[in-house]
């Protein structure tokens, strides 16, 4: 009965301490209702509104947020624990914004919708109670180390902003929004930090992390954290239909309550994201329903209440309106007195329990524990003996009699103890596949690897995408193509051409590869050739060797003229062999399309195409380029032309103008060597419209220009 005593007196004080505030309506009790500096308040009328928001804003933030990251770190490197004065200077810096955004202490605040919730501050309560508070300066700061974020993109800046400000209100949320990459940081922190029943437990994180609510699952929070109209609670607005769960990754899915399976479909859809209408209700225990959250249809079903939004991420802690946390409230239990005492004590982290009775006897127990052995050892001596004494000799035939032992060792233990009954498994009692050598393992893991690899790479190059690999000549290649070139090598050299996913992926790889390099040659080839789109209209005149000579007229220059304009042609030559080669590999259209379009222009702007490179049209539409290397020559005697490749020894046959496929042959269509409008050059527009015979178009490199004009006849 004495001992009794104080656990009751324990019980009946807590009672009475959580009761008593009951009456006073679950509120703090301060000077006004919601415990800030005035219950109403009116925005103010001035014009320096928004612009007093902002400064106050950026001021909080300098003061805070800038020092808490490091100051957390520092503490935490000199081994003194989290940082002393954290949440005093958090409540100080919060109460100065608070103070600042009320003129002048009135209930005249600045700032509109944007600052409204940032008056709502009391710092004495912030010091004591409120979990956002204690949220930074418990959980976030000691474990400040766990929080790994790149420089690249100023992320924990960010992060640190939307924390401490960004949460605060919807467009606080909106103007300091989280993009996807910055949340991926802070969300794998979470996972670190918040995860209730983690499989490899992380060391030194507080347990006080672990009553946030925090969004542990990284995918979930992504998408909490980073989509657009901020929504710390998604799961308060059901599905709008009454049998459709929507997981996480916005796919939505039909599920049967008489088929309890189709409930686990967001297992593979990265979680559950909102319940159906029918079953509106999102439990908090993360597990509770094959692993995931229950959806119900009332409240009561959940053992642990309704899924409430992260204390770290909610928009609206009630703390801030003056009234009780939830857990304060739910320590007082409506009916279950000893459960709610129970959390009650786990919520007051002062008081502790009387010792229980098995640390009351904790000391004693090795005394016992001596005496319940020496007893057992003891009676089984005495048993030993007795029988022994009396019967050794048949006890020994029994146990290591030789018939025994040769009857135990012919049994297989397998049919010797197997049930008669059951059906003898053959594969059981087959002899083991020979041991594999150690080397023979390591090839197999090298193989799989470089498996492993391959498809990683293609995996890799497909994010790049299919065309369009480089986008102008001189380009590095990409880094894709190293690594599926190695890896292609890499499967090769090993010989695992024939296995079943690597025929294909070297297929794909190889055909990657290639369209990369005929877009390579391609775009070399048109940028060998546009500088002669400059001085292609230009007749290109050749000096006489000696000054003063007879030049022009001479067959030296005629042939020093044809020179030079073969020189000119073979980058046309080349250009179009490239286009022509690209044309039957699946390359980007628009480097295809920039190389056609050079090519025309070039072609059309050539004053005297090459005798020996043109031939007529088969079809009768003019004239058609030779493929390069092609010539085409007259035969003296008959006047016949015929075609022949260079350096052959024999041309084609005679009177046959045309050797090589029709497909093959150049356009040489003149249209790009029209001038350009001036006025359209000019203006965008020409009075003259299509009578204008010039071309409409933005003038390029080498282009001539020439005003419209036009007569009335
Ligand atoms: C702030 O909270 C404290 C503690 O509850 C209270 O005593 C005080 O009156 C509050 N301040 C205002 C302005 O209400
Ligand atoms: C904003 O403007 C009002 C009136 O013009 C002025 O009284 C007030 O001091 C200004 N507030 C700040 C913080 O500058
Ligand atoms: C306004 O902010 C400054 C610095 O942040 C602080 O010193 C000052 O006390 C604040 N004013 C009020 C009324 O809280
Ligand atoms: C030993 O015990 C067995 C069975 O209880 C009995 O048949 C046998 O005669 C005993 N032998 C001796 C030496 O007592």
């Amino acid at each position: 009965m004495h001992r009794l005593r104080r656990p009751l007196l324990l019980c009946c004080t807590g009672l009475w301490v959580s009761l008593w505030p009951l009456c006073r309506g679950q509120r703090f009790t301060c000077e006004t209702a919601s415990c800030a500096r005035h219950d109403v308040w009116e925005p103010v009328p001035f014009a320096n509104s928004t612009e007093v928001c902002q400064d106050a804003q950026l001021r909080a933030l300098d003061e805070f947020v800038s020092i808490f990251p490091q100051q957390c770190r520092e503490w935490a490197a000199a081994g003194m624990g989290p940082w002393g004065d954290c949440r005093k200077k958090y409540c100080e810096v919060l109460g100065h914004l608070a103070g600042n955004l009320s003129h002048q202490g009135s209930n005249l605040y600045y700032g509109g919708d944007e600052c409204r919730p940032l008056v709502n501050f009391n710092q004495t309560l912030c010091e004591t109670s409120y979990r956002d508070a204690e949220g930074f300066c418990e959980c976030l700061c000691p474990t400040m180390g766990h929080l790994q974020i790149p420089r690249v993109g100023a992320c924990e800046e960010k992060i640190m902003k939307f924390l401490f400000l960004g949460r605060r209100g919807y467009e606080l949320s909106q103007k300091y929004a989280l993009s996807g990459y910055c949340s991926d940081f802070i969300c794998e922190y979470f996972g670190k930090v918040g995860e209730p029943n983690p499989p490899y437990p992380v060391a030194g994180i507080p347990p006080i992390c672990k009553t946030y609510d925090l969004p542990w699952r990284l995918y979930s929070c992504i998408e909490l954290l980073s989509r657009k109209n901020y929504t710390p609670e998604p799961w308060l607005t059901p599905y709008p239909a009454d049998s459709i769960l929507e997981c996480t990754d916005a796919t939505t899915h039909e599920v049967d309550i008489r088929h309890i399976d189709t409930w686990g479909v967001c297992g593979n859809h990265k979680f559950r994201w909102r319940c159906p209408q029918g079953f509106p209700i999102m439990c908090r225990d993360p597990y509770g329903c094959s692993g995931d959250h229950c959806c119900e249809e009332t409240v009561d079903m959940c053992p642990l209440g309704e899924r409430v939004a992260s204390t770290f991420l909610a928009i609206e802690l009630p703390e801030w309106r003056g009234l009780w946390p939830p857990d304060w409230i739910a320590a007082l239990g409506p009916t279950t007195t000893l459960g709610a005492y129970d959390r009650f004590k786990q919520n007051l982290r002062t008081t502790t329990g009387g010792p229980s009775f098995a640390q009351q006897i904790a000391d004693y127990a090795w005394a016992g524990t001596a005496v319940l052995v020496a007893i057992g050892m003891t009676c089984s001596c005495l048993a030993c003996y007795y029988m022994g004494v009396i019967n050794t000799t048949y006890v020994r035939k029994v146990v290591l009699g030789p018939a025994r032992l040769l009857n135990a060792y012919q049994a297989d233990p397998v049919t010797f103890f197997a049930s008669g009954k059951l059906p003898r498994d053959k594969k059981r009692e087959a002899p083991l596949p020979p041991m594999r050598p150690a080397h023979e393992i390591e090839e197999e893991r090298k193989d799989k690897e470089a498996v492993a690899a391959l498809g990683d790479a293609w995996d890799l190059a497909t994010l790049k995408g299919m065309r369009h690999l480089i986008d102008a000549h001189g380009d590095p290649d990409p880094l894709q193509a190293k690594l599926l070139r190695d890896a292609i090598r890499i499967a090769r050299a090993r010989g695992l051409q024939a296995r079943n996913p690597v025929a294909d992926l070297l297929e794909k790889g190889e055909r990657w590869l290639s369209t990369l390099e005929a877009e390579k040659e391609l775009l070399k080839a048109v940028e060998e050739a546009r500088p002669d789109l400059r001085w292609a209209s230009q007749v290109r005149l050749t000096q006489p060797p000696v000054l003063g000579k007879p030049w022009h007229a001479t067959t030296q220059s005629k042939a020093a003229e044809a020179q030079v304009r073969r020189t000119g042609w073979t980058h046309i030559e080349g250009l179009r062999a490239a286009v022509q080669a690209a044309r039957g590999r699946d390359i980007s259209e628009s480097h295809m399309n920039e190389a056609e379009v050079l090519l025309q222009a070039l072609v059309a702007r050539t004053h005297e195409l090459p005798a020996d490179r043109c031939v007529l049209d088969p079809d009768g539409f003019g004239v058609k380029l030779l493929p390069r290397g092609q010539h085409r020559a007259v035969w003296p005697v008959t006047g016949d032309s015929y075609t022949f490749n260079e350096g052959a020894k024999f041309g084609g046959e005679m009177g046959v103008d045309v050797s090589a496929p029709k497909e093959l042959l150049g356009d040489a269509a003149t249209e790009d060597a029209r001038p350009v409008c001036a006025e359209w050059a000019k203006k965008s527009t020409c009075k003259a419209g299509r009578d204008c015979p010039w071309r409409h178009c933005k003038p390029q490199v080498g282009d001539s220009i020439r005003e419209c004009i036009l007569f009335d006849m």
